[in-house]
């Protein structure tokens, strides 16, 4: 190729490329924008309700802005930037819900329109928002489910109960991850498993590093306990947990781990060998993406108002054996 050709292709295809990121940005049409904001991207959770956004948006003719906000300030200048863009409204999954009240003013200030997914908005009481629509899972319910299947398979491995601990991390200033790991503590106890062998430990940062350092300083206080039983209000939770047992020399035969999202615990579970991490509960991100941003859609449309709260409730146990086949049956 000439070099007279060589930079007029250089020229034309650079002003492709900053044409086609233009649109990404602005958009390339009259297409409604909605967008979608969560606060761990990195968690294939939120990548299923952005994906399933997605089909919402391809359904009914929208485009869908994603937007990643991991602290308060990127999720303020989210809202200015979508508000310039010209969406009219967004879905959040919210890095903190104490924000509600902030992220409400801003989105007043431009006339958007919010849907509230998986975490609920505090007011400055360090009360919910009621006010504002919510679409989340059925959080004592699954997480009841999780205390009910650690249990499950306790006994059908034939555990001694009064060598087992109960490894509990908490997330209480979330609040669906405290009525998470509560149900789960409930139905131990219920199921008989001793009370004063349930051991809760805060966790810093809602990700594995986090949930590996609260477990590890809990491993080192109860030395004498055998084996574990792990609570968590998610997969990551769960992993750190798992991953600070294996690094105290205890094998799959000596811990149960059930995490919540199952999207997350994939890799996991596809693993070669088994580890402590024995399943997860699959909830429904795909429904979480696709209702929250549907009804968004309506509101903004057709002015539908939305319903202040839908509870999702289905979940399934996955485990080495099904998960497959169930991610497949969501088409996950
Ligand atoms: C919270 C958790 C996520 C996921 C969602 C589901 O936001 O941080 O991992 O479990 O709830 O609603």
């Amino acid at each position: 190729m000439k070099l007279k050709t060589l930079l007029a292709t250089a020229a034309l295809s650079g002003m492709t490329l900053m044409s086609a990121s233009a649109n990404a940005f602005f958009g390339s049409s009259d297409e409604l924008k909605l967008g979608y904001l969560v606060k761990q991207p990195e968690e294939p959770w939120f990548q299923t309700e952005w994906s399933f956004a997605e089909k919402a948006g391809k359904q009914y003719g929208f485009e869908v802005v994603k937007m990643a906000v991991p602290d308060g300030e990127k999720t303020l200048n989210a809202i200015d930037t979508l508000a310039a863009s010209g969406a009219k409204g967004f879905v959040i999954c919210t890095p903190d819900p104490k924000l509600g009240p902030a992220i409400m003013a801003k989105a007043k200030s431009y006339d958007l329109k919010v849907i509230t997914v998986d975490d609920q908005f505090l007011n400055a009481k360090g009360k919910p928002m009621t006010d504002v629509p919510l679409v989340m899972m059925a959080a004592s319910e699954i997480g009841y489910r999780q205390g009910s299947e650690l249990y499950k398979e306790m006994t059908k491995r034939g555990w001694d109960a009064s060598s087992t601990g109960v490894m509990a991390i908490t997330a209480d200033e979330l609040d669906t991850a405290r009525r998470r790991v509560d149900g789960s503590i409930k139905a131990l106890k219920e199921a008989g498993f001793p009370e004063n062998q349930i051991y809760r430990v805060p966790t810093k940062t809602n990700d594995i590093p986090g949930a590996l350092d609260a477990a590890n300083s809990l491993l080192v206080q109860y030395p004498t306990v055998k084996q574990w039983l792990i609570v968590g209000m998610n997969d990551n939770t769960v992993l750190g947990g798992v991953r600070a047992t294996e690094g105290q020399g205890f094998d799959a035969t000596h811990v149960i781990g059930i995490g919540i999202n199952g999207v997350d615990a994939v890799n996991e579970l596809a693993k070669s060998k088994p580890t402590g991490f024995y399943g997860s509960l699959l909830p429904s991100p795909d429904v979480h993406g696709f209702k929250s941003i549907e009804s968004l859609y309506k509101w903004v449309k057709d002015d539908v108002e939305p319903k202040k709260f839908v509870e999702v409730t289905d979940v399934v146990l996955i485990t080495r054996d099904n998960f497959k086949a169930e991610l497949e049956k969501k088409g996950l």
